[in-house]
């Protein structure tokens, strides 16, 4: 990719639903996990790749509030993929970039929960990048807990209905103090946005393709970000 061109263009925040593995791995008679160990190969990739573009946000769903319904092995195979994964992370730490997870952590064994708390620890301060990782997320479980916030906030007397501003709300957010996504990236041919940061996108921009998420490349990025360069921005304007 000619970054010279696309440097002004590109977009601040990037968000990935990574979709597809479970077909992927159908098609070649391999188990559905494999497809989720290819797709966690691709991430890290992908995640490189937007830290050598200068990309500075970057958030992968990885794991929704709704998955847990999926059968125990599969859900525990992406848990051992997200505990490895954990153990990986000084190499990210490394890069200067700053690690934050996005949804309820509770649910998760103790091992995955301590390291991810260590983790955001450890990154805090870092700012080459910020890659955030949906875990446990959901985008209405994201905007309830927002709103019971604020009303804690107003029953303690600390905020009143006149304070609440969208500004205000954003920072109720998990995705406090980040910038709304600019453009979703959603491969394997499906068109939509299935409770992925449904108030972070509310102006993003879409990108849809039919890879399947352990076939995406670099080069399918570049595409992507190459449509987006050429997508004329209104916000609601003219
Ligand atoms: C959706 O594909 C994918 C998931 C529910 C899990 C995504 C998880 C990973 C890629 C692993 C992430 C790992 C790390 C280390 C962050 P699908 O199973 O719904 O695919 P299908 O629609 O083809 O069945």
């Amino acid at each position: 990719m000619d970054l010279s061109v696309q440097k002004d263009k590109l977009p601040v925040h990037v968000g990935f639903i990574m979709d597809g593995n479970g077909r992927w791995a159908k098609k070649r008679g391999l188990p559905r996990s494999l497809g989720h160990k290819e797709g966690a190969a691709v991430f890290k990739k992908i995640a490189d790749y937007c830290l050598d573009l200068g990309i500075k946000y970057i958030t992968f769903y990885a794991f929704s509030t709704e998955n847990w319904k999926r059968p125990a092995d599969e859900v525990n195979a992406i848990m051992d993929l997200f505990d490895a994964y954990l153990d990986d992370v000084g190499k990210y730490a490394a890069k200067k970039t700053r690690i934050v997870f996005l949804g309820d952590k509770a649910p998760f064994r103790k091992s995955i929960r301590d390291k991810m708390i260590d983790i955001e620890n450890k990154t805090r301060d870092f700012d080459a990048m910020t890659l955030m990782l949906a875990m446990n997320y959901g985008g209405r479980d994201d905007i309830v807990r927002a709103a019971k916030k604020a009303v804690q906030l107003a029953s303690e007397g600390y905020l009143k209905p006149e304070d609440i501003t969208e500004d205000m709300f954003s920072k109720l957010l998990y995705t406090e103090g980040m910038p709304d996504v600019d453009l979703v990236i959603r491969p394997s041919g499906e068109y939509r946005l299935s409770n992925f940061l449904i108030w972070q996108c509310a102006y993003a921009e879409y990108y849809f393709s039919d890879v399947l998420w352990p076939d995406f490349k670099t080069a399918d990025l570049d595409k992507a970000l190459e449509e987006y360069a050429s997508r004329n921005r209104r916000f609601g304007g003219v």
